[in-house]
Parts: C-alpha cells; structure tokens; sequence
C-alpha cells in the first residue's frame, strides 16, 4: 500500500515557476572600482572586467562589492585592456581596438560586435528563480556551430544537445544521452559565420548548457553559485582555444616517456605477473614505456601501501623494470581507508585533513576500500599533506600517478559525496554542491606538486579522470570507462577533439575499450587510431578477454606492434606538438574546423582528424570494412603509405586493409621522424629524417620547420637547455635548395651523428645533390655522407652530418 510519499509536493513542480523569475532590473549607475567596472542596477549589480582587449569577465553580484576572487580553475591575469568607455541614456558602451560591449541599461542584456558593428555574441538578461539559480539565454542565428564543453558524448558539433557540468562517475554505457561525464568544462564556443567566440562560466557546481531547447537561443545556468563569465573573442576558432588556455593555463610539456605507449588492464595481480608482461614487451619488440598498477597492487586498497603477498618486493620489481626501460605508475584514489591502524587514515584524523559535514563529523562513505574518508583538496595544507605522501612512491623511482574516482566516485545512490559536506577551501568554507566539480582537478594538483617536489628536477606525470577547466596544467585526462564497442571506439574521436579545444590536450580513451570484450579486429583498428591520439594507453577491466598486443594471435599483433612501432618513430613530430601546446595552448589532435574553419564540409567531421596541421588520420571504425571515405580539405595531399599524389576539396575513398590505416599528409609539410625505439628513454644515436612532402620539382615550393628538442625528462629546458633545428625548403623548376641550422642561444645537443632529408614521388632519380656523393644503401647505414635513389618507393634519401653550425643542399635535378 502506497503511503504519503507517493503525494510528495516535488513531483508537482513550483505553479507559476516562471512568473516567479527575477531580474536585475535596470542599470542606475557606472562606477570604476579598481580595474572592475561596476554597473549598479535596482535588484543587483554587474562587475565587467577587460583583462584584455579581447577577453572579458562579467560577474552579477549582491551586495556592495563583488568578490572578484576565481576558482583555482582560473589563472592569476593582469588587466591589459584598454577601454574607452561611452554613456547613453540606453546604454554603457565600452570599447577596446577589437570589440564594442553594449550593455542595455534598461535591463542587463548585452550584445558585443566587432568594430565594423557587426553582431558578435548577445546576451539577454540574467535571471534567477526563487531558489537563486541564475541563468541567461543568447542568441543563436541558423548558422551557428557549437564546441568545447570538453568530455561529452556527442558528435562535434554539439548544437541540438544539452550538456550538464557535474563530474559523474558513470560505469553504464557512454551514451548519447548521457549528458555528463567524469570532468567539467564549462566552456562553449559558438562558431557562426566568419566569428567565433568562448563564454566560459567559471562556476564549479552544477551548471547546465543547453543548445537544444530553443530554435533561436541558447542558454547557460547553475545551480548554485555566481554567475560569472568570460567572453572570449575570436574571430578565428584558434584565438579564442588560445585565450581560453591564457585564462586556465596549459600543459607543461610532459616526459617524453608519458608520450610513449602504455599498458595496463584492472589488474595486473602480482609483481610476477608485473614483470613478465614487461618482458614479453621487450622479447616481442613491442615498444612500451609504462605499466599500470590497477587496485590490486595495495593491501586492501589502502594507498601509499602495497600488498605483502601480491607485491612482497617492490624495490626489486622496479629494479628489474628500470633495467627493461619500464616505468610503473600506480593508482591512487582519494578514498582512505577507515583503519585505525592505518597511517594515512590517523594522519588524516588527527590533522583535520578529511571533508567534514558542518556539525563536525568526518564525512564517510564506501569505495573500493570500504568505508573511508576523503581529504579535503580544498585546503591547501591538506593538499601539500596529501603531495608529500607520495614520496612513498617517489621513493621507489615512481615518476608517475594516475588518479582515479575523483570526481569523487562513491558506491551510493548519488554516486558522489553529499552535497552538505563542507570544504573549508582555504577559510571560505563551502558546501560539496558549490565545488564539487573541483574535487578531481584539486587532488590532481596536490599530487602534481607533490611529485615536483620530490622528483629531484624530474619531470612528473599525473592521470586524471575527473577535472575542471585548468586540468591540462596538472594532468593528462582519460576518457573514463569506455566499452569495446566499436561505437565507442567512434565516439573517442569528437571526445578527444573537443577536450582539445577545451584546453586539454593531453587526452585519450582507453585503446580497445575498457568494459566488455574486444575482438582482435578490434584491437588493431583502435591501436591504429589510438597510436595517433595524443595519450596512448590500452586498458581492460576485470573479467573481459585479455587485451595486451598478443593477445589475437599473430596477425593481429604483428599490426599493432607496426602501429606502436610508427608513433615511436613519430616520437620527433609528436613531441613538437606538446611542446606548441605547452606554448601556444593549440591542441595535438585536432579537427579538420580548425585549420579549415571556413569549409563548410569539416563542421561536424569528426571520423577523421589532423595530427598538428599536417598528418590526416582516417580510422576504420566499423567490423569488416577495407574500404572508408575520407574527405580531404583544399589543397594537395600525400598518402602517407604509397606516395600517390591526391587533390583535396574532395572526398576519396581510400582501400583501408586490415594492415592499413589511411593516413594523408599535406603537400608542403614536413615531418620528422625518428628511429624506431623501444621506450622513448632509448637515446639513440640514429639519425633523424626529415620528409618533405610534395616537393616536386615546381616553382614556387616552399616549406620550413622547427624542430623542437630537449631531453625529455628534465625541467632543464626551462633555463634554455634545448635545442630548436630550423630546416627551410625551396623548390625551383631545376632545383631544390635546402638549409637548416640551429639556434645557437639554446644549450641542447642530441646524441645522434647524421640527419637525414627524404623527398619521395619527387621523380628526383636522375638528380645530383652538390658536393655529395651517390651512395649504397650499405654505406648510408654506416653513417657516410651522401644521397641515394630507392627507385621502388621514388625516395631520394640524403644523408649528412648533424653538425652544430648546420648546412645548405641543391639538388639539381
Ligand atoms: C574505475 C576506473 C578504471 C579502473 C577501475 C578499478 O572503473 O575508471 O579505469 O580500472 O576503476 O580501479
């Protein structure tokens, strides 16, 4: 028999709920406080921060002064606008050289146009109901192309759908309609016509985003907390990736061997089973740098310990692995075991470090562990308490952590903590609901910091899986419990675009799915695409078949060894590319919009992407396919495997056997590649080749590129010990002319003796490169200087040395 509950009031909403919606009502005043821009209005008022020309902060606020603080999500910023300021009766205008900000005194709404008034972004008023939730709608015209939002499901175009931000452990299958994920990005960038622009709501509780309920706008509300947003100009897509990364921050460049290709499945179950996966790695030349300790590696599930029978010897496993090349990187949960015997928990206890509710009891819930507590990252001593405990691992030559269930995940209805624990958050005490979306990043940054601090110079190496805007500056994000379907295999790619242009590009999925079973198809055709994301890890769960390269038999490992093998070899071109990011904020992996933001083709593709600008990735995603479309934007592109010169402005259909995933480059790029190594520690003294693409006897070739190095695990390069290689190629009609050198400032010097230059399908056969000789393949391999042609591939190879001043080449041809 049903009881009053099933009469509960909340099923039936609030009557007139609209009705009951405030607004600010109307501007009285302007006043200038500091570098904030007051506007007063009759029932609240609107701080506007310029900190630069092209990036803006509105907050409203009750009250007198507005508190003008950020989450940690945001970086320290030093106001560099300059704004004229203009009254009206209607309006406040503020201008800067790029935009016009118009705020309508009449009731709050803005619009921004750029200086040819032409409609950029608008913004109608901010509203609240009765409880407080703030919300505002904006216009959007028919053209409109929406991205950003970070981890979503999704295609990448995200107009139609409807986002919400509250970091959600969710094991259930990734879905459509799954509207949040581990991590948080509150930023959307609207695309229309030839603008494009960022609103970044810097709002750590929930928060919804909504580009589906209406046809003419979109709208943006939370649920608890300010309402506090940045307008982020464009015009172009890049600029406002790259302000948005000013404004949160950007990665540091990672180790090289976090670059590398890692291993790992739930759980690796003894140090036996440790080592002998090591092995087989290196027995059976698979290159491989890291090896993951899922949760069976601790004494139930406590971490900082690991379990006396499983792993009796610790020191002697990382011995054995460092004399493989191996690293290890375990995981570490925030849950801490409720043990009083246990050191971390009494730790906790005794030093106030754990999330309490505000009644004073220690909040607790279920993990993995069983019962336990969580720190509070909020603090920063309790974050610094929490960094130091990992010099247990530091001290065994663990350089790094991968943080899991931090969202916080806990085994309850809610998922996650209750909302009434309060964070103390550095004597500004909050409840769960109003940061909860900073849990992940905050424990990501206190594990950071920690490993900095003990790593002797080393560089760390943090896995997240929940996060907020400015995770990229702590941890590298993985994409959570994905499924070996090969939908999810599809769904990896706009997930990953879009956290790159979110800020983070440091991202990737579990390779072969984590849940369910792969199949070896499978395997290979994930290894292949996930060879070219920017974070490379395979990962299985508990009870699926085994996943590790061998496990499919022969052909299948032999493709995925080959596909390890070529983001080895890319190691030079990739590792560039995280370096752009650490300095530029421009992701690695990226969609073909943003290179070619005005091709209306390329505004939803996201079944094929660009690896920088200039390598076209075309993955085979479906069962039993060897054959897939690939749409080539303007220009001239190379397929990477046979040569064949293909003109773009098109789609092509490309044969994609097994053994093969299409791959493209732009005419007119060059890319480096290495040796192929087994771990990305493996300096070897092998030469570095350059290929040019394209540079086929014609007037008017002309290319260049930078080759970035250092030595890839040290923070030295930050006090200039690295080395920067430009190389610039010109094309005349009978000749090619080469020249490169080093900037003589950096202090850096790679191991190898020669560098290379390649040209194929150049029809180069009949050339001469001045002052060198024509070679053998066998005097080539022993390091002499010279060229030859391999006329089976058209490739005319060219040797030198790599020589501190650099050099000048003419082919003739
Ligand atoms: C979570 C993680 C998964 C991990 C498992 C056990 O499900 O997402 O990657 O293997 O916990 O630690």
């Amino acid at each position: 028999m049903e009881g009053s509950a099933a009469i509960r009031p909340e099923q039936y909403g609030i009557e007139g709920e609209q009705a009951l919606r405030k607004s600010i009502g109307f501007f009285k005043s302007l006043e200038k406080e500091g570098d904030a821009y007051i506007c007063r209005g009759n029932k609240g008022n609107a701080a506007i921060v310029f900190l630069t020309d092209d990036v803006f902060r509105i907050k409203i606020f009750q009250g007198t002064h507005a508190d003008l603080s950020t989450t940690p999500g945001v970086l320290p910023q030093v106001s560099e606008a300059e704004v004229k300021t203009q009254e009206n009766d209607a309006q406040f205008i503020f201008v800067t050289s790029t935009i016009r900000l118009i705020i309508d005194k009449s009731n709050c709404g803005f619009l921004i146009e750029d200086l040819k008034a032409q409609t950029i972004a608008q913004q109608n008023p901010v509203s609240w109901d009765a409880r407080g939730q703030l919300s505002a709608t904006y216009e959007m015209p028919k053209e409109s192309h929406f991205y950003g939002l970070g981890e979503k499901t999704g295609f990448l175009d995200k107009r139609g759908e409807r986002y919400t931000n509250w970091n959600t452990d969710v094991y259930a299958p990734h879905v459509p309609e799954i509207e949040a994920l581990y991590q948080s990005i509150p930023l959307l960038i609207h695309m229309h016509g030839e603008h494009s622009y960022g609103l970044f709501l810097d709002n750590p509780g929930r928060s919804d985003f909504d580009m589906r309920s209406s046809e003419t706008t979109f709208s943006i509300s939370c649920a608890t907390g300010a309402y506090d947003i940045y307008f982020i100009n464009g015009p172009r897509l890049k600029d406002v990736v790259s302000r948005y990364t000013v404004l949160t921050g950007r990665i540091d460049l990672p180790p090289k061997w976090a670059i590398g290709y890692h291993q790992s499945r739930y759980s690796y179950m003894n140090q036996q089973e440790v080592l002998e996966l090591a092995r087989s790695f290196r027995a059976k030349k698979i290159p491989c740098d890291v090896i993951y300790l899922d949760i069976h590696y601790m004494d139930e599930y406590r971490v900082f310990t690991f379990d006396p029978v499983r792993f009796p010897d610790p020191e002697g496993m990382m011995a054995e692995l460092k004399s493989l090349g191996m690293r290890i990187i375990p995981i570490v949960d925030p849950g801490v075991k409720k043990d009083p015997k246990y050191k971390a928990y009494q730790e906790g206890v005794r030093d106030n470090h754990f999330v309490k509710k505000l009644e004073g009891d220690i909040v607790l819930g279920e993990v993995w562990p069983g019962i336990s507590a969580f720190p509070d990252f909020t603090e920063d001593r309790t974050s610094e308490w929490w960094g130091d405990l990992h010099r247990y691992y530091t001290e065994l030559g663990i350089q790094g952590i991968w943080n899991d269930m931090n969202e916080p995940a806990l085994f309850n209805e809610s998922k996650t903590m209750d909302l009434d624990a309060m964070h103390g958050n550095n004597g500004k005490p909050r409840t769960h609901e109003e940061l909860h979306n900073l849990y992940g990043m905050l424990m990501s940054k206190a594990t950071y910091e920690g490993l900095s601090r003990h790593l002797d110079g080393q560089r760390p190496f943090v896995l997240t899986r929940a996060g907020y805007s400015g995770i990229q500056r702590y941890a590298a994000v993985w994409t959570g419990d994905n499924r070996s379907f090969w939908e999810h295999m599809a769904m990896a790619m706009p997930m990953v675009l879009n956290m790159g242009l979110s800020g983070i590009p440091f991202a990737g999925p579990d390779i072969g799915g984590f849940a369910h079973h792969a199949s070896g198809e499978l395997l290979v055709r994930w290894t292949q695409m996930g060879a070219f994301f920017p974070y490379c890890r395979n990962h299985s769960a508990i009870g699926t078949v085994r996943q590790e390269p061998w496990s499919f038999g022969d052909k299948a490992e032999e493709i995925v060894r080959d596909y390890i093998g070529l983001r080895y070899r890319f190691m030079p071109y990739l590792y560039n590319l995280f370096r752009e990011a650490a300095t530029t904020g421009l992701p690695i992996m990226r969609p073909l919009l943003l290179e070619y933001p005005s091709d209306p083709k390329v505004t939803n593709l996201c079944d094929q992407f660009l690896l920088g600008k200039d390598l076209l990735i075309a993955p085979v995603y479906r069962p039993d396919t060897d054959h897939r479309s690939v749409y080539l934007p303007a220009g001239t592109w190379i397929d990477y495997w046979t040569g064949e010169v293909r003109e773009g402005g098109r789609t092509i259909l490309a044969h994609a056997p097994l053994e093969i995933m299409p791959m493209y480059v732009r005419a007119g790029a060059i890319l480096a590649e290495g040796p192929l190594a087994q771990s990305a520690d493996d300096v070897s003294e092998e030469p570095v080749t350059f290929h040019v693409y394209g540079a086929a006897a014609s007037t008017g070739f002309e290319s260049a590129y930078t080759l970035y190095e250092d030595d890839g695990v040290s923070f030295d390069y930050r006090q200039g010990s690295y080395s920067e290689l430009s190389l610039n190629v010109v094309g005349g009609l009978k000749t090619v002319e080469l020249n490169w050198s080093y900037d003589a400032a950096n202090g850096f010097k790679q191991a190898r003796k020669q560098l290379r230059f390649s040209f194929r399908r150049a029809s180069f056969a009949a050339s001469q490169v001045e002052g060198l000789q024509r070679l053998t393949a066998e005097e080539l391999a022993a390091g002499a200087e010279g060229w030859l042609h391999n006329p089976s591939t058209d490739e005319l190879l060219i040797q030198v040395a790599d020589r501190a001043e650099g050099g000048k080449l003419v082919i003739t041809i």
